[in-house]
């Protein structure tokens, strides 16, 4: 344990300071456009067996590896689809994160004892910076403790990591939100979505074409105990905070009469407000906002002592469907239709 958990800034000289602990087998909380990350040098494996004490992970669990040039991708994988170069050109730097057949140099501490390696290349500044500067290849999960709510402030990593990781850099608050689109291809080289992200299927379809692009089982519906899935992050209790979420299909009228009847706290789109006369929370107007706050307001409700929440069911398309599959598994699949 530490002592203290330092806060430290993107200045150049505490970004150099980060890439000094990270190279010196440290575990640091680092911003991304997504969520913050819980850093370590992927090829170090005490260095990345400190991330998954630090979490609290299940070890069959597998780590996204950060990348901050396009060509590593030749450094980690082999046999490359010709698809996923095209995500690459398309959609790197950014929050998209692509499963490939991973390279010996890749230990399987990293991978979570499997094949492949998930590789991301960030577009967050410092996120660059800092790999960059410790010139190695990042392992990062997002910086909760297992099954909390992923942070998107450098404060939400303090709540969680402190004494637990010599240090945090602030990079502000995440601007996607929600964390990394995750994609596999199978063995003709189509895109399976594993995990949606910022990167939509629509965007997927549009750059290598619908006939190309297919969803995992899994992304919206639960698995069952015993069911083999694609990705191991899948079956684990996720994002849930400590109050019972209940999702709400239906319009805004519909939810606040409800809420007139349950007493309960209703988390809705903002301008649904003037519909209710109980206590409501809003979450944002469009799917990109609702993915900005989601993480935040689960971790308000806590901090508030609510106990019971429904929220109003997001739009299934676009970003919307990540905010969809983020709160399915924080509702533990509690789903209503009003
Ligand atoms: O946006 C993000 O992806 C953030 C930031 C820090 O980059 N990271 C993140 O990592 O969300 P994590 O560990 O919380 O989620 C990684 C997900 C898990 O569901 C994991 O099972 C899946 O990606 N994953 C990673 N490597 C995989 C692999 N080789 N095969 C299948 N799934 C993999
Ligand atoms: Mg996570």
């Amino acid at each position: 344990m530490y002592q203290d958990t330092i806060m430290l800034t993107v200045n150049d000289p505490d970004i150099m300071k980060a890439a000094e602990l990270l190279r010196s087998g440290e575990v640091v909380g680092i911003p991304t456009e997504t969520v913050y990350g819980l850093a370590a040098d992927a090829l170090d494996e005490n260095a990345v067996r400190k991330i998954f004490e630090a979490k609290g992970r299940p070890q069959d669990n597998p780590l996204i590896v950060h990348i901050a040039d396009l060509s590593d991708i030749y450094k980690y994988a082999e046999n490359i689809p010709e698809n996923a170069l095209k995500l690459a050109e398309e959609f790197w730097p950014g929050p998209l994160t692509m499963v490939l057949k991973k390279k010996d140099i890749i230990p399987y501490v990293t991978s979570g004892g499997l094949d492949t390696v998930g590789l991301r290349f960030p577009a967050h500044p410092a996120a660059q910076k800092i790999i960059r500067a410790c010139g190695k290849p990042l392992a990062a999960p997002s910086a909760n403790l297992s099954g909390s709510p992923s942070p998107t402030t450098a404060k939400h990593v303090m709540a969680d990591m402190m004494g637990r990781i010599p240090a945090v850099v602030d990079g502000g608050c995440c601007h996607v939100g929600v964390e990394s689109t995750v994609v596999s291809f199978d063995e003709s080289g189509r895109v399976c979505l594993l995990r949606p992200g910022f990167i939509s299927l629509e965007d997927l379809s549009d750059a290598v074409g619908e006939d190309n692009v297919f969803c995992a089982h899994g992304v919206t519906e639960k698995v069952g105990e015993n069911e083999r899935v694609l990705s191991p992050g899948m079956k684990y209790k996720h994002y849930s905070p400590k109050a019972n979420i209940i999702i709400a299909e239906g319009s805004a009228e519909a939810l606040a009469e409800l809420m007139r009847e349950k007493h309960s706290t209703a988390v809705v789109f903002s301008g649904d407000e003037k519909y209710f006369t109980t206590p409501c929370i809003t979450y944002g107007a469009s799917s990109e906002e609702q993915a900005r706050n989601l993480f935040n307001t689960l971790r308000f409700l806590d901090e508030q002592g609510i106990k019971e929440a429904y929220f109003r069911c997001p739009e299934k398309t676009g970003v919307g469907l990540a905010v969809y599959n983020r709160l399915l598994r924080a509702a533990g699949f509690e789903v209503i239709r009003l």
